[in-house]
């Protein structure tokens, strides 16, 4: 994806110190060996076998009792806190979180649920921020729409039915990623639905004009507006016909789904039928933290690595 070499060079601007917790595994060992060597970030390999080690044990012990304080009301035991510590996945969240790491980076080996939960559960939210989601970078074929072609989706990885209010913290939230990570200077969010500005009449169309204006009051500045089909968020011709005066209609650089289930389909319709590359981040926690797809290449990796470090530095 074009957008990644400029996020490379933010990265080597302000190198960050991310976490690999499947330190052990091939494709992630060669990514870690091409990000230190091209100053995009500074790796730290995390294996079972290098926690246990002797001089590790201070850092483990105390990693164990501040998750068992994090999680005790939650029933966590201090042995199962002593036992999770000890899995590469919880010590390099425990790193993240007690600011030993700057971020994180895991999921070639593990399920996107085996990731996100100890994410959420210890890295949890950054201040300010009601709720974790995802932000898709997306580079359509297509130059006209976007910037360049480069659009921002979400949520179409974390929040399976999110409510009118969690909507709206989903737009303001990726509008962020959006400036932060690929540079837009104007971010124009969409909030989409099946209705353009009352061609409909549906309880999820109304849940999608609530997070409109739940988003406004959040974000007054924000360029947003719904609820639009995506014809008319991404087409001028389209956008005159059914949503005359909007200020982002026709010229949208941020999609805002309804739900899970539009998001993951809509993303990967524009990847596979559209040809459109596609990379996601999560977005709104207190230290970033992103997953891989089990089939991720050494690319993938190096390139997830990177953003993570840029979202480590706009944080
Ligand atoms: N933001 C912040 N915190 C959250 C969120 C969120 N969006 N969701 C859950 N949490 C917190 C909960 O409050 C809870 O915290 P606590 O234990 O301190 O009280 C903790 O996370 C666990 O929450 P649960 O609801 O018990 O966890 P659950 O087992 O439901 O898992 C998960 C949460 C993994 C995010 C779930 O919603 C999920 O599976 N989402 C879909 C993931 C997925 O399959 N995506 C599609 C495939 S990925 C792709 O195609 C690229």
């Amino acid at each position: 994806m074009k957008i990644m070499e400029k996020i490379k060079a933010k990265a080597r601007a302000s190198v960050k110190r991310i976490v690999l917790p499947e330190g052990d595994e091939p494709r992630t060992v060669e990514a870690a060996g091409i990000v230190a060597a091209e100053g995009v970030a500074e790796p730290v390999l995390l294996t079972p076998g290098a926690i246990a080690r002797p001089e590790n044990k201070s850092r483990l012990d105390a990693y164990a009792d501040a998750l068992y304080e994090l999680r005790k009301a939650k029933g966590l035991t201090r042995e199962a806190a002593a036992a999770l510590a000890a899995d590469p996945m919880y010590y390099g969240m425990m790193m993240v979180k007690e600011g030993d790491a700057d971020g994180l980076v895991s999921g070639a080996v593990h399920s996107t649920g085996d990731m996100l939960r100890p994410a959420l559960q210890i890295v949890k939210t950054a201040p300010g921020m009601k709720l974790v989601s995802s932000a898709f970078l997306l580079e359509s074929r297509v130059a006209e729409f976007g910037e360049d072609g480069l659009l921002v989706l979400a949520d179409c990885v974390v929040n399976p039915c999110p409510d009118a209010e969690e909507l709206a913290n989903i737009a303001v939230a990726t509008a962020d990623t959006a400036r932060a990570l690929c540079g837009f200077g104007e971010p124009r969010v969409a909030m989409l639905s099946f209705s353009s500005k009352g061609s409909a009449e549906h309880p999820l169309v109304d849940k999608v004009r609530k997070a409109t204006a739940i988003a406004h009051s959040l974000a007054p500045d924000l360029l947003i507006d719904g609820e639009l089909q995506l014809d008319a968020a991404l087409v001028p011709d389209v956008a005159a016909l059914k949503a005359k005066g909007s200020p982002v209609a026709g010229r949208a650089n941020v999609l805002v789904f309804p739900d899970l289930q539009s998001g993951n389909i809509g993303y990967k319709i524009a990847q596979r039928l559209g040809g459109a590359s596609c990379f996601a981040v999560l977005q709104g926690l207190a230290g970033p933290c992103n997953d891989l797809s089990r089939g991720c290449s050494v690319d993938d990796i190096v390139n997830t690595i990177a953003a993570t470090a840029v979202q480590a530095g706009a944080a």
